[in-house]
């Protein structure tokens, strides 16, 4: 066989693979580029094949590549995962190996790349592992350990924080659909709770679903239910409407939820009645809506995440939780209450704030609202030892523990310990970074972690 029937062969077998399949030259000419490649990659094969590799790809640092790295270094990368977001930002994991094409003489004459598209083996074993959670008997879902608030456990005193809760608790003696926008951290599933165990219907099931927090293609069958054989291997099963039933059931994210399903969402809600997935039967349902978002619904409306339709049949009630930066004047009292909570966790005695603390705190702007503010707290009490006033140093806010760095004459006795981490870890990077010459993929892979993490400590220590 000639050179030119092996060509033919290899043709036609990176045609039919599933896998991707990408060969350059020893003078860096892409001669096998298949379509499967070039659909991961969102390119055109055309574009690719015959042409110089460097020039193609130009984007990629040429230590960044692993194919020129086979090649002008004969090194092999095998079997390694990648997560990343393609052209039209859909995720994609990928598992690559990419090795030398060696002659007689040990000399590379090409090299050989191919990519193994396992998004749907990973989407399929989240799906499964979902699956094994929810396999948890029914009554476990219908009864889940949630701790329960009521309205008694929203501190504050704020004005605009107190006309909200009050429009809750005016809420919570109807049925009807309640709208919750606040920020993260805000106490929206607080808020939630207490309408619902404020309501003649505490005593059925509140239940909670994140739709952020599943694949697209269970968040319909954990809904609604499944009805058997409705889809491959699908069993009998009742969804959280049913569960909910007579009770309330929050709808955390609802903006994250695919806009096809809002639709059905919103068909169920004006008839009162479900059908489980691939089922054909009709189940009356009475539940009770809340739904939360966290960036403003009219914001979501236009960029085409919230259908305006659910919104106005989810927005009977509307409730809008300040952030806590326009509600500074709650932040004593929130204070007091955290250190009343967490000196009973960590068995501590710390009762009051400096004057310096809690200007420190009042001068902060909490992008992360009240459980930031909280979080500062706790790790506060877990951190003194017998001191009954919580002085600035056991407060590290985000900034401080960023300009750790530049603490030249550092005193690992006198730091606090995030700050002392943190130092340690600027030093381990900057370090590494000079061993690879700045080199960010490099420098990821021998700390062991994401590019993307050491871009993200990059930024945030300023280094
Ligand atoms: N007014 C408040 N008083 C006391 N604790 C609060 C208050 N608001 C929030 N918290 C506490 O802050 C934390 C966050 O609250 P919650 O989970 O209700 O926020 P969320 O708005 O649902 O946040 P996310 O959008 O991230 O889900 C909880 O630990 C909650 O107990
Ligand atoms: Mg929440």
């Amino acid at each position: 066989m000639n050179a030119k029937q092996y060509e033919k062969i290899i043709q036609e077998l990176s045609n039919i693979i599933d896998e991707g399949i990408h060969i350059v030259t020893e003078e860096g000419k892409s001669i096998v580029y298949n379509q499967a490649m070039a659909n991961l990659e969102k390119t055109n094969r055309e574009d690719v094949i015959g042409k110089p590799f460097r020039v193609v790809f130009s984007h990629i640092p040429e230590e960044e590549s692993t194919l020129l790295r086979a090649l002008k270094q004969a090194e092999s990368t095998l079997n390694i995962q990648q997560t990343y977001l393609n052209r039209y930002g859909k995720e994609i994991t990928t598992v690559n190996t990419t090795v030398p094409i060696l002659n007689d003489y040990g000399k590379v004459v090409a090299a050989l790349e191919i990519a193994k598209d396992i998004t749907d083996i990973k989407t399929m074993s989240n799906t499964i592992l979902e699956l094994q959670r929810e396999a948890i008997p029914e009554h476990k879902v219908t009864a889940p350990k949630i701790r329960k608030y009521s309205f008694k456990d929203i501190i504050g005193q704020n004005r605009k924080l107190k006309h909200q809760l009050d429009i809750a608790a005016r809420a919570s003696q109807t049925d009807a659909a309640v709208f919750i926008y606040g920020e993260t951290g805000t106490g929206k599933e607080l808020m939630a709770q207490s309408i619902h165990f404020n309501s003649n219907r505490k005593d059925k099931p509140f239940l909670a679903q994140n739709c952020a927090a599943l694949p697209e293609s269970l968040l319909e069958g954990i809904l609604f239910g499944t009805a058997r054989g409705g889809f491959t291997g699908a069993v009998d099963r009742a969804g959280l409407f049913e569960q909910a039933n007579g009770g309330t059931l929050l709808l955390d994210e609802i903006s994250a939820m695919p806009y096809e399903l809002q639709s059905k969402l919103l068909r169920v809600l004006q008839e009162d009645y479900i059908r489980r997935v691939g089922g054909s039967r009709d189940i009356p349902i009475d539940v009770r809506i809340i739904a939360t978002v966290n960036e403003t619904p009219e914001e979501l409306i236009k960029n085409g995440l919230l259908r305006k339709d659910l919104y106005y049949r989810l927005n009977i009630v509307n409730i809008s939780i300040p952030p806590l930066r326009e509600r500074k004047d709650d932040i004593a009292t929130l204070v007091e209450h955290f250190l009343e909570k967490h000196n009973k966790r960590f068995k501590k005695e710390v009762w009051m704030l400096s004057d310096g603390a809690l200007e420190k705190l009042e001068n902060y702007d909490y992008p992360g609202n009240i459980r930031e503010l909280e979080n500062f707290i706790m790790s506060a009490v877990s951190l003194s030892d017998k001191e009954h006033v919580l002085t600035e140093k056991f407060l590290q806010m985000p900034q401080e523990v960023a300009m750790a760095n530049i603490q030249a004459d550092y005193n690992p006795e006198e730091m606090s310990i995030d700050n002392y981490l943190a130092y340690l870890e600027v030093n381990i990077i900057k370090e590494r970074m000079a061993d690879f010459g700045g080199n960010i993929s490099k420098t990821a892979e021998v700390l062991g972690i994401k590019r993307q993490t050491l871009q993200h400590k990059i930024k945030k220590y300023q280094i």
